[in-house]
């Protein structure tokens, strides 16, 4: 009876509408419903139970109401009967009641099992029955399936925006994505969250190259977490700007360096993805292709600009680098060394120079031999530090004779240090003058010169009056040039000499002189036929003056003329000697002249020919055969009255008039048949040659005549001779025989011989008046030269010139000849046919041979 009832009521309530909002129906009175809530998460495909109380009740209906319904839908009810499984239940999984109880198992859970389940329970209880209703909100949940990653773009170009999305298929809310960023650097992966939250969209607004990497997104929900795999973004970039390398690393101001034949690495390196390409350029020439440019040997040549071309191709961007590289050269050879003079010769300066390489090398002076020099710089020194030049001061040139100096030169590009040397000298001794002429003495050239030093001594000349037109100073030698006729003679020209090793200027000196020219006489006089010496002798004089030059009375030249004149000449004179000197053609003013540069001078000198005086008459007034047998005769002769005075040697140094007697005689071979008419048969005699018996001394007055023949009839005669020149001869006379008796004999004989003589003189004058042409006169005087003579006469006594140079002495000199014997007389045939009553031209040659 009690069931019908609770059917009646079940169905009342099913029947009953209830309201979704009221969750719990209440009922008033005690014994009351009582209302049990529960939430139960069931995770779709799973199983789940869904609990209505602890025991079984009596009675119970489960009830669904879908969500969004307000429908409840009977699933299972048990009436005590089992339990009764209405067809909704299919739909809802595999729904089972389980045994021995009101709860049910929902095997395989589909998402439409979500829902509110209702179990209304009654229960007979002993205080009554009870009722109880189950609400069961049961919730389906789904698990996250598989992310996955979508890019908007796998291959961004950098600053571009890039979308990630999370892929995501099913799963219940709420979910919570994470992002994951995995990179590697350098044999490292990193992997970090970079963003994590309910959105499935990760937005980069500004990608750059550090987003490239592999991207995931984790998901979960409450009922699981899911990765996605890994998705890869390549961000696109670049190039940067290169970055170039230079091996070795030399740096300078201007950019890179290398040196020379060195083996130079340029490399290039510019960010980029896809990795750049390179190029290589040399001043604006592609050169190479690829970032490691090697140059094996670089040469100066290669100096210039290198520039990297980066390229990327996927962008078709560049971008590009450039350096400059400077090839460091040497300079060829060594360093060149110099020491000069500076300020006005007084200090030195070591100047050393190696030009060429680059950059300029760097060099020092030492003082002394390499390696053991010690430094230059110090006190008494100014460096320049520009050019490298050291200048020593006067006190420290002073003392560096003899003192070597030695530049070391050092340059990046050589490996040994390089160097020269200079050594420094004070030239030796004095500075030395002297003067010369130009050919024709045009220019005087004053010549000093100062050599030996190191360096060079500074020379300048200074003129009279301090002049000479101020001229500049010259090193090691200094020619002073002066035009001919501007040398001022007697003035000294003075030449100073400065070296920075010594500390007072030296000084020569030169006085130029033009010639002077004496002489010992300037009238000189000779003999005829003498030989004379006239002399020039050369004084003061400088420079040098040519050789003197003799001009002779007609103004010629003197040269070498063989036996007219002879030249001895030295440095200082010249002597000119007039040999057998001719009154006509030797007389008159010779002339020597010299000049120099600074002048010249001449001088005249006078050479007068003398003739000798002539002769005074002579008389023989002896003629005696010594005996009977005639084999010798004795002849004596006296000068004329008056003559006496004149001559005879004496005369205290004066010429005498005559220097000795020539003695002749002939015999006479014959008689001419020819008759004269008018006149006694006499006949001619005929006589033989005149022939030089003896030339006797001026004293001598006697002469004993031998080896005559007996019986030939000889004639005598005795001239007076002075030099060439002789006088009247005689008139002739035949010797007579001796007196018997000694005294009255002789005494006879005189007086007989006497008058015999007198009247075989006056005979013979006679003759010789009448036959002035006679042979017999000229077989005595022939002519030997054309030349006639004048009558001799006594030359006039000398004229002195005014004092020359040699004035002291007031005789003039007269040259003679050398020897007066022997003589010999040279009878010739006549040459000049006598006129009238002049005297009787006679010529004696008197031949001089050598001592
Ligand atoms: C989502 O769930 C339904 C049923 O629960 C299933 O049929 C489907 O395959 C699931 N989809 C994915 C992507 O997991
Ligand atoms: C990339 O990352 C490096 C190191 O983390 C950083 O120095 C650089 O600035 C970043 N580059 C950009 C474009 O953000
Ligand atoms: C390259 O350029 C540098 C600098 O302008 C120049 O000195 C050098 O001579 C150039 N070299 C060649 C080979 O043209
Ligand atoms: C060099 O000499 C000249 C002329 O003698 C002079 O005027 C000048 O002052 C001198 N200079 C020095 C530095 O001695
Ligand atoms: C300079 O040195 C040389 C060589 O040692 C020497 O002969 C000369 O006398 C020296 N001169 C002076 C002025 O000292
Ligand atoms: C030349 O004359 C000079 C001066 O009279 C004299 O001293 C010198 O000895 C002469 N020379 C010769 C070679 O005769
Ligand atoms: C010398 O003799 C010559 C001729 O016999 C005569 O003419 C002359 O007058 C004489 N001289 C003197 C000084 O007697």
């Amino acid at each position: 009876m009690v069931v019908p009832l609770i059917v009646l009521t079940l169905f009342c309530l099913l029947l009953s509408p209830i309201s979704t909002d009221a969750d719990v129906v209440r009922i008033l009175n005690p014994g009351e419903v009582v209302y049990n809530d529960a939430q139960v998460y069931g995770v779709v495909n799973m199983a789940v139970i869904l609990e209505c109380g602890p025991t079984l009740p009596d009675v119970y209906i489960w009830g669904f109401t879908k969500p969004g319904t307000d429908t409840i839908k009977a699933v299972v009810y048990n009436f005590g009967n089992g339990p009764r499984v209405q067809a909704l239940a299919a739909t809802l999984g595999s729904l089972a009641v389980i045994s021995n109880s009101a709860s049910l198992s929902i095997d395989r859970l589909p998402r439409a099992a979500q829902g509110l389940y209702t179990c209304q329970a009654f229960y007979e209880t002993p205080r009554g029955p009870k009722f109880h209703y189950y609400y069961v909100r049961l919730t389906v949940r789904v698990p996250v399936s598989k992310p996955y990653v979508l890019l908007s773009d796998a291959s961004p170009v950098e600053g571009s925006v890039v979308v990630l999305r999370c892929g995501l298929g099913n799963g219940t809310s709420p979910i919570l994505y994470v992002w994951q960023h995995e990179r590697h650097i350098i044999n490292r992966t990193i992997t970090e969250t970079i963003a994590q939250g309910n959105s499935s969209m990760l937005i980069i607004s500004n990608v750059n190259r550090n987003h490239t990497g592999w991207y995931r997104c984790l998901v979960s929900n409450a009922v699981n977490a899911e990765r996605s795999d890994r998705a890869l973004m390549d961000v696109v970039y670049g190039p940067d700007i290169p970055h170039i390398d230079v091996e070795p690393y030399l740096v300078t101001e201007g950019g890179y360096s290398a040196l020379e034949r060195g083996t130079v690495l340029l490399r290039c390196e510019a960010l980029s993805n896809p990795p750049s390409e390179y190029t290589w350029y040399y001043n604006n020439s592609q050169v190479y292709g690829g970032s490691s440019f090697l140059i094996n040997k670089i040469l100066r040549t290669h100096t210039g600009k290198y520039a990297c071309l980066a390229h990327n191709t996927q962008l078709d961007t560049s971008s590009i680098k450039s350096i400059n590289l400077t090839v460091y050269y040497p300079p060829d050879g060594s360093p060149a060394c110099s020491v000069e003079p500076v300020l006005n010769h007084s200090s030195l300066s070591l100047q050393c120079s190696w030009p060429g390489g680059l950059p300029a090398p760097s060099l020092h002076w030492t003082r002394g031999l390499l390696g053991l020099g010690q430094e230059v710089a110090g006190p008494g020194q100014e460096i320049d530090k520009l050019s490298n030049n050291i200048t020593l001061l006067p006190a420290v040139a002073r003392a560096s004779n003899n003192t070597l100096f030695t530049c070391l030169g050092s340059h990046p590009a050589r490996n040994h240090t390089a160097y020269c040397s200079m050594r420094t000298y004070s030239p030796p001794a004095e500075p030395v003058c002297f003067a010369y002429a130009t050919r024709n003495n045009q220019y005087l050239m004053l010549s000093c010169t100062w050599n030996g030093g190191v360096p060079r001594a500074l020379l300048w000349w200074d003129g009279p009056m301090g002049g000479s037109g101020g001229q500049p100073g010259e090193e090691n030698s200094n020619i002073l040039v002066l035009r001919h006729g501007s040398a001022q003679s007697g003035q000294a020209y003075t030449c100073h000499a400065q070296h920075p090793l010594i500390a007072q200027p030296k000084s020569c000196r030169l006085t130029l002189e033009a010639p002077v020219l004496v002489t010992q006489r300037s009238v000189v006089s000779v003999y005829e036929g003498g030989d004379v010496q006239l002399t020039c002798i050369l004084r003061a004089n400088y420079p040098p003056a040519n050789q003197i030059t003799w001009f002779n009375n007609h103004r010629q030249q003197v040269l070498e003329v063989p036996k007219k004149y002879q030249l001895q000449r030295a440095a200082a004179w010249a002597n000119l000697t007039v040999r057998e000197a001719d009154g006509a053609q030797d007389s008159g003013q010779y002339w020597c002249t010299t000049s120099n540069a600074v002048g010249g001078a001449e001088i005249a000198v006078t050479l007068l020919v003398l003739r000798y005086p002539m002769p005074p008459n002579v008389t023989l007034h002896k003629a005696i055969y010594s005996s009977r047998q005639r084999g010798e005769v004795e002849l004596g002769w006296r000068l004329e009255a008056g003559a006496e005075t004149n001559g005879d040697g004496g005369g205290g140094g004066q010429t005498p008039a005559f220097t000795g007697f020539l003695l002749e005689y002939r015999w006479r071979t014959g008689r001419s048949a020819k008759r004269k008419r008018g006149k006694e048969d006499k006949g001619f005699l005929i006589f033989s040659e005149w022939r030089a018996s003896v030339v006797t001394e001026a004293e001598v007055r006697r002469h004993v005549q031998d080896s005559l023949a007996p019986t030939n009839t000889y004639q005598f005669r005795v001239t007076a001779l002075n030099h060439r020149t002789a006088g009247h001869p005689s008139a002739e006379r035949t010797p007579a025989d001796p007196p018997f008796s000694a005294y009255p004999a002789v005494i006879g004989a005189a007086i007989g011989g006497m008058i015999i003589a007198a009247i075989a003189t006056m005979l013979i004058l006679l003759f010789l008046i009448r036959n002035r042409n006679s042979r017999l006169r000229d077989m005595l005087f022939g002519m030997q030269h054309s030349q006639s003579r004048e009558n001799i006469n006594f030359p006039d006594d000398e004229v002195v010139e005014g004092a020359d140079e040699f004035g002291s002495s007031p005789v003039p000199a007269i040259s003679l000849p050398r020897a007066a014997s022997p003589i010999q007389t040279t009878p010739t045939t006549s040459q000049a046919p006598p006129t009238g009553d002049e005297p009787v031209n006679v010529t004696i040659t008197v031949k001089a041979t050598g001592s």
